[in-house]
């Protein structure tokens, strides 16, 4: 391995291993390093989609990603890297207010350094990062059950995942194409930003997209990374010419695994749900066959549609069973928020606008949240949170609600209704009725859609 002497030293961990900051000149070999930590254990296949996914967020300006924030463990003795993990910061919406968040990806470690903490000391390293920069949540798209032990929980929905087989779709006859998909060009930027920033009131949690990330998610990553994807722009059509732009697609054509995805699908006025959906759905097909040719292959074809929109996206309102049934099960991200009485500060205005709309809304008393043993206390005049109260202990007994552990935030973050994390977990309680309906109502159950969260 080609690698640079460590030049942005962040702690010595002993053993000959130093935890430092990655630089540019890192980038060829960190992407060799985890090829091999990602590899397919079964099959033996290096992880070039991971490689390529790292070499892009270290050879070049990321949006979301200083350079300072990609860190690697290196065992300086032997003169090789032993683990490593990126800290990107981005700004999501919690139903229209902003709030920062830092997203850990790519965390791995080479076989010969695993379970010794490693990991740990990266993750204690950026959650200093999180509270000195005033990152209020920290997310992670992680393998099962790793992340607890950090003080995550699984609380907003990932992607569906669901499958659906190309056949099932509709083609085109002899109709006239009324809405076609065309590709997209840098002049579309501000076209999708708008688009998918809109498309954010359907979801409780999403990113907030600024033209520069749009233009990086569209057109700079490297076409063999993990996350790459394609967009194409829906349009108004007479049959042969484009029109004026309806919607965006998201879409990855994977031939190697003979699979189509589709990441997203966005319309600009919800008519084009019921108008375009069968004019899309056509549009893919012909987009897989092109795939299918282009990859000049007998054995490969795209056979399969993965689809990563939540259930209920109103794709699935039109696409006449085409895309198949929801899953029964959804995995979900990890979720950590340091400090919830300062989050549920932030979010005031959203639970305000939600009591105001409600039974509650000419409420005054207060509500004793127990989390874990702390508590939080808020206080209301007529509908309104006065007082956001921090108590380091709180006696289980005192309490209206209780969440033990962070089973809060399923709730916090509309993953789970009040109701289910009840039936979850016999130690927590919502109670009396009142109270329960208060929270019912500040912390409704609702969809989120993070599937193009920039990394
Ligand atoms: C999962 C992985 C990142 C852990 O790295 P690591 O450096 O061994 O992690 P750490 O030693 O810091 O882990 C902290 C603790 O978790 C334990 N642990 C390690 N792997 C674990 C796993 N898969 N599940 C649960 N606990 C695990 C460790 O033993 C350690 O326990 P301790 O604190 O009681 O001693 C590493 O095994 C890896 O790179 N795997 C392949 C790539 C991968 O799956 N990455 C995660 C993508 S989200």
């Amino acid at each position: 391995m080609n690698q640079k002497s460590p030049n942005k030293i962040i702690e010595d961990l002993g053993d000959g291993l130093i935890m430092r900051s990655a630089a540019r000149e890192d980038a060829d070999a960190l992407a060799e390093f985890c090829s091999q930590v990602f590899m397919h254990e079964e099959s033996g296949t290096e992880a070039w989609w991971i490689a390529e996914w790292i070499r892009d967020l270290t050879s070049k300006p990321h949006p979301t990603l200083n350079i300072d924030d990609v860190i690697i463990v290196e065992d300086v003795e032997k003169g090789r890297y032993a683990s490593t993990t990126t800290y990107l910061s981005q700004t999501w919406t919690y139903d229209g207010i902003e709030f920062q968040v830092g997203h850990p990806e790519i965390v791995g470690t080479h076989r010969d350094y695993r379970n010794r903490g490693l990991v740990r000391k990266q993750f204690d390293l950026m959650h200093r990062w999180a509270s000195e920069r005033g990152h209020d949540v920290q997310v992670v798209l992680g393998i099962p059950s790793y992340y607890r032990q950090f003080g995550y929980e699984y609380a907003l929905p990932a992607e569906t995942n669901l499958h659906a087989p190309i056949t099932s779709f509709p083609r085109w006859g002899n109709e006239k194409r009324n809405f076609r998909l065309r590709e997209t060009t840098i002049d579309d930027v501000p076209f999708i930003t708008r688009v998918l920033n809109a498309s954010n009131d359907r979801s409780m949690v999403s990113p907030v997209f600024r033209e520069d990330e749009v233009k990086y998610l569209t057109f700079d990553r490297h076409e063999r990374s993990a996350v790459c994807h394609k967009t194409a722009i829906l349009c108004k059509s007479d049959g042969d010419n484009f029109g004026d732009p309806i919607g965006v697609l998201m879409y990855a054509m994977t031939i190697a695994i003979d699979l189509g995805v589709m990441l997203r699908v966005e319309m600009t006025e919800p008519r084009y749900w019921r108008e375009a959906v069968p004019a899309l759905l056509k549009e893919f097909v012909e987009l897989a066959e092109k795939a299918t040719k282009d990859a000049n292959d007998p054995d490969r074809e795209i056979k399969t549609v993965r689809q990563d929109m939540q259930p209920d996206h109103p794709i699935y309102l039109f696409d006449e069973d085409a895309l198949g049934n929801p899953p029964d099960r959804q995995y979900a991200w990890y979720v950590r928020v340091p400090d919830i009485p300062r989050f549920l500060s932030k979010i005031t205005p959203v639970l305000e606008r939600r009591i105001a709309n409600s039974i509650h809304a000419a409420f005054t008393g207060s509500l004793k949240i127990q989390l874990e043993r702390k508590g939080v206390i808020l206080k209301f005049e007529k509908g309104k949170i006065v007082e956001i109260e921090n108590t380091p202990s709180m006696h289980w007994e005192e309490a209206n609600a209780r969440f033990p552990a962070n089973t809060f935030l399923p709730v916090l973050f509309g993953m789970r209704s009040i109701d289910e994390a009840l039936d979850a977990h016999p130690d927590a309680k919502a109670a009396p009725k009142s109270d329960r309906h208060l929270l019912e109502t500040m912390f409704p159950k609702r969809s989120s859609d993070l599937s193009l969260t920039l990394t």
